[in-house]
């Protein structure tokens, strides 16, 4: 890419890049939400066009690029929102578009074959009969890799594959990545995980406010070096000293029970108290939201917040109850995407208390507090939510939801995507939230983030709790061991 440059609506995301990937290396993209990475990957991709500046294939001037022509010519994209069709099965998204046809009709039995082939050579268990939407995050995202890899392309870009997964599930996609470098296939891999980078990325190239700061060669790269050329500046991330919650049980989650994924989950959480639920991905704690939010009816068990039954399976019950779910998925359950931000602001509180009056001064007044206080930063002034930047969507997920009024939450994976200067505001934030009272159950796969928040930790595996322990005097290997199935000694 020569001197890529790119506007929206007159503001500029990227400005005069030059980025050039070698044959088989491992290349990084990183830096801040909003600093231009995803809109680069997608010039690249041939899924935006640029305003100026050259993409060249193989030293190959390509004319205008189309995602069709770029595959054509061995570049394909997971792109940092699943593109998958939910209702589909697994093999029909995999081979959506290119499905094997025998006089005429679809040939079910090679798509199958085919699609099986695909995850078993990247060693990703999925059937492929299964209901997409009906996958765990991390499946998900496996089979949206092996749909691309499939492909056979010469340069695969991941964009935050690792966003929603938990420490197995992203040494999955690491060995992956490693696997087609090894093969000669370059990877170009975006990550707000910057430990993962460092130990991935043969170079890696940092982005700020749309500008290329440096390309620089992984071993001459360190954690407080990377994050300056990120920032400009450095960060710390002390864990704060929070006085010990004593106060009332606030949520009291009795004898749930969902299908075969969650037998008997019991667990309470106090006032300012934060609690984590870890595990294996999927073994229960991937149940949490649905069920907590009232999106779908548990098939046993009792949900108390503060002394009062929830009605099960009911969302509106869970939210006038004070209890506020904050989803792993903002795009699907938590944001309206073609609404703007204001407006998603907005929706919560006046679909809560004043259902019909619009007051458009109002209501971007009151926005802009909760925008400044979650830090949501966008070039334009109020686009769509569709059309910012993945962690600033999550900012405005968080600031749509949480208010200082929010007796008890569930926060699924609430840094999903976030940078790490977000990051550390969003866990002030969350440890504020806690300190004026409210109850947090925390559902996140990112082991640093449950050390840094959590006063407890309960460890769900098959389905049932397994252990309920303090998080202070735990290390950070014996946390990781409870994840994936251990014990912490
Ligand atoms: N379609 C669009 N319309 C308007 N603005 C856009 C559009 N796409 C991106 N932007 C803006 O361009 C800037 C760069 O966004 P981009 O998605 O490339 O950031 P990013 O580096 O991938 O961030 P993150 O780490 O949060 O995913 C952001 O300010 C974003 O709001
Ligand atoms: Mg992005």
């Amino acid at each position: 890419m020569v001197g890529v440059s790119k506007s929206f609506g007159g503001a500029a995301a990227l400005q005069e890049i030059d980025f050039a990937v070698r044959s088989g290396e491992v290349h990084a993209l990183v830096g801040m939400n909003g600093a231009g990475k995803s809109t680069l990957v997608k010039i690249l991709s041939g899924a935006l066009a640029p305003d100026s500046g050259e993409v060249l294939i193989d030293g190959g001037r390509h004319g205008a690029l189309t995602p069709r022509r770029t595959r054509a010519l061995g570049v394909s994209i997971v792109y940092q929102h699943r593109t998958l069709v939910p209702q589909l099965t697994v093999a029909e998204n995999m081979l959506l578009g290119r499905l094997p046809r025998r006089m005429g009709a679809v040939d079910w039995r090679r798509a199958h074959a085919e699609a099986a082939m695909a995850l078993s050579t990247l060693g990703v268990e999925v059937a492929t009969r299964a209901i997409t939407g009906e996958l765990g995050q991390a499946q998900q995202t496996l089979v949206e890799i092996a749909r691309e890899v499939a492909t056979g392309g010469k340069v695969l870009i991941l964009d935050e594959p690792t966003a929603s997964l938990g420490g197995a599930d992203a040494v999955t996609v690491h060995d992956l990545v490693r696997k087609l470098s090894s093969a000669g296939i370059s990877v170009i891999y975006i990550s707000h995980h910057l430990d993962e980078v460092l130990g991935l990325a043969e170079r890696i190239t940092v982005l700020r406010d749309g500008r290329r700061v440096t390309t620089a060669a992984g071993a001459d790269m360190d954690l407080p070096k990377l994050v300056r050329a990120m920032t400009g500046e450095q960060l710390d991330q002390e864990r704060p000293q929070r006085a010990i919650p004593g106060g009332e049980t606030v949520i009291e989650i009795d004898g749930l029970a969902s299908g075969k994924r969650l037998a008997e989950l019991t667990l309470s959480v106090r006032a300012s108290e934060v609690v984590a639920v870890l595990g294996p991905a999927g073994d229960g704690q991937s149940e949490l939201f649905p069920l907590l939010s009232g999106q779908r009816r548990p098939s046993g068990g009792r949900i108390r917040i503060a002394g009062t039954e929830v009605a099960s399976g009911s969302v509106g019950a869970a939210l006038s109850a004070g209890l506020r779910c904050i989803t792993g998925d903002r795009l699907a359950h938590g944001l309206v995407p073609g609404l703007t931000v204001d407006e998603n602001l907005d929706l919560t509180r006046r679909g809560l208390d004043r259902p019909w009056l619009v007051r458009w001064k109002r209501l971007h007044r009151e926005a802009s507090v909760a925008r400044s206080r979650y830090g949501v930063t966008t070039i334009q002034a109020d686009p769509p939510v569709s059309a910012l930047s993945g962690g600033n969507q999550q900012k405005v997920l968080l600031a749509k939801w949480l208010d200082s009024s929010v007796q008890a939450c569930l926060l699924e994976e609430p840094t999903n995507g976030v940078d790490v200067a977000a990051k550390s505001e969003i866990h002030h934030l969350i440890d504020n939230l806690a300190e004026h009272g409210t109850a947090v159950l925390l559902a996140s796969t990112d082991v640093e983030e449950v050390l840094r928040l959590a006063d407890r930790v309960v460890v769900v595996r098959t389905g049932r709790v397994v252990a309920d322990l303090p998080v202070d005097g735990l290390s950070r290997d014996a946390l990781v061991s409870l994840t994936v199935g251990g014990t912490a000694s």
